[in-house]
């Protein structure tokens, strides 16, 4: 298996945190590249369901070591919550979870300010998730940042604060929206937690590497999210692909062995911005409630559209995508059409690629292709036995894809997989 780097390659919530769990069973380390707490992956263990936000999935499966690597944005208040409801549940963490020391961390400045640029945004909001993930990326990036290794050096971090405090007032002596005091004494309470978790994430990775160490890296969010290929402006803050799991985690390119691609069986969007194969109804609400479409982040109802072979089939060769796992699908059986977008067009004329301007998206209309429907609720969790239907929908998509499905997910619980190849 050597380095597998899993990547949603749709609009995010595609399952990847049930898939990373599956493929856990062989892994030695799951790392957490890119996002925060926007993320919220969900695994299913007999019968109990755990939401993660930061911790990698990986977690559950005792003796994997996990990280969370310098691209991710800690909020260590909600990494706090979530390891002691992880202990809660009988799951041992301690020791289990190390930091990289060059993570950004957010402050609450960060969700202040995510909360008044989405009010200032008006009609053109971009529905965040209000977990301060753009906020702390731009503090990030304008170099201003406060990173969990400031925190051990009393002098260091009162010098980055400083330096934060100066950049967010920029000249001005109104009231600041970055409070100095409370931007210190929060990283006063997380110093002991910072003490027990930090660490050099990439020298970590690179070690396992040089032993021959299993390596999972657990993508966040989905590609059509990503800060520079996605639909910007309506995007999240970081690069969401297979790039982002390599600046994120540290580790070379050359060191990715596969990308395995993770697509729902339809598409669902929580959020602003195009969505070009939104369902009609009745299939919106059937698709929505019986797939449990609600972030689980925010709680808000996700948006359900038809599969985009369009949209796919971009995101699989930027990513050079080397198989995929399809989820869901047993949320399709039982409707009584079926059908799935092959082709873009613009004001009357075919649309060649996926575009780059998210207002030409906005205004594509699709072509779709009808599909045979299987019957429902369910379907059955053995390779031999998925209808004719059902596979000839699986192969339609590693057609678009130009990469086999190697696992296929009919249900939430981890044995709810069928394993189509290794
Ligand atoms: P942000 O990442 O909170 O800034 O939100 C930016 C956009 O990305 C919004 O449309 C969010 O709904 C979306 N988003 C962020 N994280 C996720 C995720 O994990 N799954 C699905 N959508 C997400």
């Amino acid at each position: 298996m050597g380095v597998t780097a899993v990547i949603g390659i749709q609009w995010g919530d595609e399952g990847k945190g049930k898939i990373v769990d599956v493929l856990c069973d062989r892994a030695d380390l799951v790392v957490r590249c890119q996002g925060g707490s926007n993320a919220g992956h969900t695994v299913v263990v007999d019968n109990r369901t755990f939401v993660l936000h930061l911790v990698p999935s990986g977690i559950l499966r005792d003796g994997t070591v996990c990280l969370i690597g310098n691209g991710v944005a800690v909020d260590l208040e909600l990494l706090t919550a979530e390891l002691e409801e992880l202990k809660r549940s009988g799951i041992a963490t301690s020791g289990r979870l190390i930091v990289s020391r060059r993570a950004h961390l957010v402050l609450p400045h960060h969700k202040r300010i995510d909360q008044a640029q989405e009010a200032m945004r008006g009609g053109g909001k971009i529905g965040t998730t209000m977990r301060g993930i753009g906020p702390c990326y731009t503090d990030k990036y304008g170099r201003f940042g406060i990173r969990l290794g400031d925190l051990v050096d009393p002098s260091v971090l009162k010098a980055r604060i400083q330096a934060a405090a100066r950049a967010h007032a920029g000249g001005r002596d109104d009231k600041p929206v970055f409070d100095a005091a409370e931007a210190e004494a929060y990283c006063r309470t997380y110093l002991p937690l910072a003490r027990e978790i930090s660490g050099d994430v990439a020298a970590i990775l690179m070690d396992a590497l040089g032993e021959g160490k299993e390596i999972v890296l657990e993508g966040a969010q989905g590609f059509l999210l990503d800060i520079d290929h996605g639909t910007y402006p309506y995007v999240t803050s970081s690069n969401t692909g297979v790039h982002g799991l390599i600046t994120g985690s540290g580790l070379p390119p050359s060191s990715i062995d596969s990308v395995v691609g993770v697509l729902k069986a339809y598409v669902t969007r929580v959020g602003e911005g195009p969505l070009p194969t939104e369902m009609e109804e009745p299939y919106q609400t059937l698709v929505r409630e019986k797939g449990r479409e609600f972030g689980a982040t925010t709680g808000r109802p996700r948006r359900c559209g038809w599969l985009d072979l369009v949209a796919l089939e971009y995101a699989c060769s930027l990513n050079g995508v080397t198989s995929l796992v399809v989820t869901k699908l047993d949320t399709l059986a039982g409707l009584d059409a079926l059908k799935m977008c092959v082709a873009y067009e613009h004001d009357g004329m075919p649309v060649p690629s996926f575009p780059t301007e998210t207002d030409v998206l906005a205004g594509c209309t699709c072509r779709y292709v009808g599909c045979d429907t299987w019957a429902g609720p369910s379907l059955p969790g053995e390779k031999g036995t998925l209808p004719r239907s059902a596979r000839a929908y699986l192969e339609r998509i590693e057609a678009a894809a130009g990469a086999p499905i190697m696992m296929v997910s009919v249900g939430p619980e981890r044995g709810d997989t069928i394993q189509l190849q290794d």
